[in-house]
């Protein structure tokens, strides 16, 4: 007999993880999330700003504090998983599955069985069936609830598509969180494999509506924490990692995804933006500029990577890439940061955790620049825990030693009634 979670080895593996464990790579640690959250809920929390929100990780973890949340995320995909991973989402969610489930075998069949792509991460018929998908969704969810705004119909239908999307991609999965294009597509049982993972969604979506509580509110933002106006509000504590910077480009991590998003936006099915612009640490460096960077721990880096000798290779991959690929991070970092530091309270208490990985000889000195640009923004802050871990991410498994060796710190911010 078919094993029939098969399914769940062609989607791309970011949503493997998600769908199997409900977090994924560069997710908090929950023991170290139950510490922080400890520590905010004696303070008095009653809400926990997550400017670079990811998959929402801190969300379950405060509302077992009774604590709310209030998340930005600037990745669609990493948006949208949030929102249907939303407890107060979860009825709606499965209302959908409910009424989607008796209709799949409207959907095509599959003209062929298989596709193969060299260029497009989707091939054209795996495209026109992911659009019926969506379309489907789309009328169902307008139906279910026709005060819905159209838009909050597209989002219904999108979120609960993308992760299934990669079923029926051309793409393959590759290390910790790479996929690869030009592939094959296998659309055999397309339609079965759709109502399965619909099923095992359902399961964990009710699993959910038992942890919703009334009292507590958690709102979610698509947003560029660079920019964003957070409602006008101020915030009195806040948890937050930055992306890491050189290894995972966050936006590659979905293509996929982001490439369904744009084929639907492009053709007016839907409204909500494959990507916002350049979130940080993204591995796009050409036509960007950096302004002045106030951390010397970062400027120092930096002065060290342009000024790198050992081959003639590295020097010119230092120059036309790594070095204004940090340029770039740090600076893009001290913006968003200081964008976010307008909508603090006067009364703020703040915990970063960021991991120094290395690049070259050097370590990437992340944790003290963070450290600079609080300070210059006018807060208190500390190193208040630290530990070391090997192979956090590491793109090569193999790299051993120095290079696989990555400190994560904890940094308190703060800053007393002013
Ligand atoms: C280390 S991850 C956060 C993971 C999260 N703590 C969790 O547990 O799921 C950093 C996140 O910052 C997001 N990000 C990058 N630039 C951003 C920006 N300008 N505004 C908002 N989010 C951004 C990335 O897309 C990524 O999801």
């Amino acid at each position: 007999m078919a094993n029939m979670d098969n399914w769940l080895n062609l989607i791309n593996i970011s949503y493997k993880t998600l769908l199997n464990n409900g977090r994924n790579y560069a997710a908090f640690d929950q023991d170290q999330l139950h510490q922080c959250m400890e520590m905010f809920y004696t303070n008095g929390a009653e809400r926990i700003l997550d400017p670079m929100s990811g998959y929402g990780t801190i969300r379950p973890c405060a509302n077992q504090y009774g604590i709310s949340t209030y998340c930005v995320e600037i990745n669609t995909p990493c948006y949208l998983w949030q929102h249907l991973t939303m407890p107060q989402n979860a009825q709606k969610y499965i209302a959908l599955i409910d009424s989607v489930i008796p209709k799949t075998n409207q959907l095509p069949e599959e003209s062929v069985l298989w596709e193969a792509s060299r260029r497009d991460w989707i091939a054209p018929i795996g495209k026109s069936l992911l659009e019926y998908i969506y379309l489907l969704l789309l009328t169902e969810s307008r139906k279910l609830n026709e005060t819905l705004y159209d838009y909050d119909a597209e989002k219904f239908a999108i979120a609960l598509l993308l992760p299934f999307s990669s079923r029926l991609a051309a793409m393959q999965n590759g290390d910790v969180q790479h996929v690869k294009r030009g592939s094959t597509a296998v659309y055999r049982n397309y339609r079965d494999d759709f109502t399965s993972y619909l099923t095992l969604l359902k399961i964990k979506l009710q699993h959910s509506t038992n942890t919703a509580t009334t009292n507590i509110l958690n709102e979610i933002r698509l947003g560029d924490s660079k920019v964003f106006q957070f409602d006008g509000e101020r915030f009195e504590f806040m948890l937050t990692s930055p992306p890491y910077p050189n290894h995972i480009d966050y936006a590659k991590m979905f293509g996929p995804e982001n490439e369904l998003l744009n084929e639907l936006n492009e053709k007016n099915l839907l409204h909500i933006p494959k990507n916002l612009d350049d979130p940080i640490g993204s591995n796009v460096v050409s036509g960007k500029s950096a302004g002045e960077i106030w951390s010397p721990h970062a400027n120092d880096f930096i002065e060290k990577i342009f000024s790198y000798r050992k081959t003639k290779k590295a020097q010119d991959d230092n120059r036309v890439y790594y070095g204004p690929y940090f340029r770039n991070y740090f600076y893009n970092l001290q913006v968003a940061y200081s964008n976010i530091a307008k909508h603090l309270a006067s009364t703020f208490t703040g915990v970063i955790i960021v991991r120094n990985n290395t690049a070259r000889s050097y370590i990437v000195p992340v944790a003290e620049s963070i450290i600079d640009i609080w300070k210059n923004l006018g807060f208190e802050a500390k190193i208040v825990d630290q530990r070391e871990m090997f192979h956090v991410g590491s793109k090569n498994p193999q790299s051993k030693g120095f290079k696989a060796k990555h400190m994560e710190y904890v940094i308190k911010i703060w800053r007393e009634e002013l």
